[in-house]
Formats: C-alpha cells, sequence, structure tokens
C-alpha cells in the first residue's frame, strides 16, 4: 500500500484533551494538517480558542470544547456535541495531564488524588464514553494514550505521577483486551523529555541542562518528534496493533 493511503487521517474525527498546549497541541497539529477534523478539549477556553485559530491558519479544520475530565457532567454532553457539530469521535486522544514534584516524604494525599483523578480517572472515563458510541454504532476506532517513560522508569520526587502512568500503561491493555472484539484499538505514546509549561519547572530549574544529556540523542524532544508516532497509531497502518506502546524518546529509557 501506499503512504498516502496507508496513513491517511483525513477521514478522522480525532478529540485530543488537552490539545490547546504543549504535546497536545502538536498532535492535533498533525492530525489537522493532514486533513482530520479536530476537537481540541480542555479546561481553558481562551488557550483552545487561540490553539484552534493557529490549526485553521495551517489550513486544519477544528474547533474547541471546553471539558474538565474530572467532571462526569462534561464527558457526555461534549461527546454529543461533537457528534452533532462533526461526528462521531473515530479517535481518542487521551493527552491531558498534570504533575508534581515532592518528595516522597512530603507528598500529601490531596496531590496523589488530584494527579490520579486527571491522569488516570480522567482518561478512563473518556475512553470509556469514546468506547460505548463506537460499540453502539459498530464502527471501532481508536484511542491513543499518553504515557510516558516513567510509566516504567522511577524518578525521585514524581511518585505519584509515574504511577499514574504506569497505572495508564496498564489501563492501556486491559481496554484493549476487551475492546478488540469491537475493533477499538487501544495504544500507547511514552514520550521522553519534551519542554512544555509542564516540565518548565523543571527543566529550567533543577533539571536545567541536564535532561538533554541523559539520553543517546543529547537533545531533549522538539516539535515534531511525536508526529510519526501519531500517523501511525491513528490511521491503518497500525490497524493490527492494540495493547501496544511506543516509545519516542531519543533514547531516554534504554540509558546514555
Ligand atoms: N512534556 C513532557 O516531557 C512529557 C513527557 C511525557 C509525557 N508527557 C505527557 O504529555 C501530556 C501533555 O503534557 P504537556 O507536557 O504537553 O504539558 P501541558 O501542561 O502543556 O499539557 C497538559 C494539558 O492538560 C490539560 N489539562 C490538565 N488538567 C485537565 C483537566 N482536568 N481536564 C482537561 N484538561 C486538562 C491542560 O489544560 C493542558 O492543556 C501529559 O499527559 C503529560 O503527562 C509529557
Amino acid at each position: 500500500m501506499r503512504a498516502a493511503e496507508l496513513f491517511d487521517v483525513s477521514g478522522e474525527i480525532a478529540l485530543v484533551t488537552g490539545g490547546g498546549t504543549g504535546i497536545g497541541f502538536k498532535i492535533a497539529r498533525v492530525l489537522a494538517v493532514n486533513g482530520a477534523r479536530v476537537v481540541l478539549a480542555g479546561e481553558d477556553q481562551g488557550t483552545l480558542e487561540a490553539a484552534v485559530a493557529s490549526l485553521c491558519e495551517l489550513g486544519g479544520h477544528a474547533i474547541a470544547i471546553p471539558i474538565d475530565v474530572r467532571r462526569d457532567d462534561m464527558i457526555a454532553p461534549s461527546f454529543d456535541r461533537i457528534e452533532k457539530e462533526l461526528g462521531p469521535v473515530s479517535l481518542l486522544v487521551n493527552n491531558a495531564g498534570i504533575a508534581h514534584r515532592d518528595k516522597a516524604v512530603k507528598l500529601a494525599r490531596e496531590t496523589l488524588r488530584d494527579v490520579m483523578a486527571v491522569n488516570v480517572e480522567g482518561a478512563a472515563m473518556m475512553a470509556q464514553e469514546a468506547a460505548r458510541r463506537m460499540i453502539r454504532d459498530g464502527r471501532g476506532g481508536s484511542i491513543i494514550n499518553v504515557s510516558s517513560v516513567l510509566s516504567e522508569l522511577p524518578m525521585r520526587q514524581v511518585a505519584a505521577y509515574s504511577a499514574s502512568k504506569a497505572a495508564i500503561s496498564q489501563m492501556t491493555r486491559c481496554f484493549a483486551l476487551e475492546w478488540a472484539k469491537h475493533k477499538i484499538r487501544v495504544n500507547e505514546i511514552r514520550p521522553g523529555w519534551f519542554e512544555t509549561s509542564l516540565t518548565d519547572p523543571f527543566l529550567k530549574g533543577a533539571g536545567a541542562g541536564v535532561m538533554a544529556n541523559q539520553n543517546p540523542t543529547g537533545r531533549l524532544g522538539d516539535s515534531h518528534d511525536l508526529d510519526g508516532a501519531i500517523l501511525l497509531l491513528a490511521s491503518r497502518a497500525s490497524v493490527y496493533m492494540t495493547g501496544s506502546a511506543i516509545t519516542v524518546d531519543g533514547g531516554h529509557s534504554i540509558g546514555r
């Protein structure tokens, strides 16, 4: 099959949580410039609108929908609205996430709960809603969960975050197992280190100048480094992949 056909995402209706910033925006961008209709979901309407405007300038088709993934009362109505405006979601990217930095002896129960509420519960409820509708219509679909190299690698002072990402990895495989018979593929992307508002406090603080040298390529992830993995998992090119994890980390997880 030719690459243009194999990696075609032009028929997709893609919902990207946390799509207004950082990695989520980069994911939304590669989908939009390749013809998918993209829904950017997140908490801040102004940020989402600005991101939509950038995608439209690039010739993409995008809309913004405010969703707090912790709120059940926002999830189903948002999918209803997308169905009305664009059609049913065929690709969900669970990208919304929060982090923290706490010594293990100081990690507050509240921090642990907050991180789990967004990173794990939010992703689970979004995946469940997307899958229910894919099953309802018998049309299948693709779900991509954004975890992290920290789902396997331990790191000091990010126990809650790392545990949440490990949970996402296992959740990916469990959902993949249950939903394969409905032609729903559930896969995971494990990014290494990228400069975003999530990592800025660390990369511009204690981790400044350090993390880029922690992998054999000697640099942090850049703006287009996730494009290939996203196009693969979003398209028929990965039709026989489910429950898989793709690591995109410049080799960080294999060492320097
Ligand atoms: N930056 C990195 O190096 C790196 C590495 C591995 C994994 N990740 C993962 O990538 C994803 C995106 O992070 P990022 O680095 O782009 O940071 P970011 O802060 O730019 O993005 C996080 C996004 O999640 C959204 N969000 C947070 N809470 C939400 C909620 N309750 N409901 C809806 N949206 C919510 C934010 O509005 C924001 O748009 C996260 O899941 C993060 O764990 C990032």
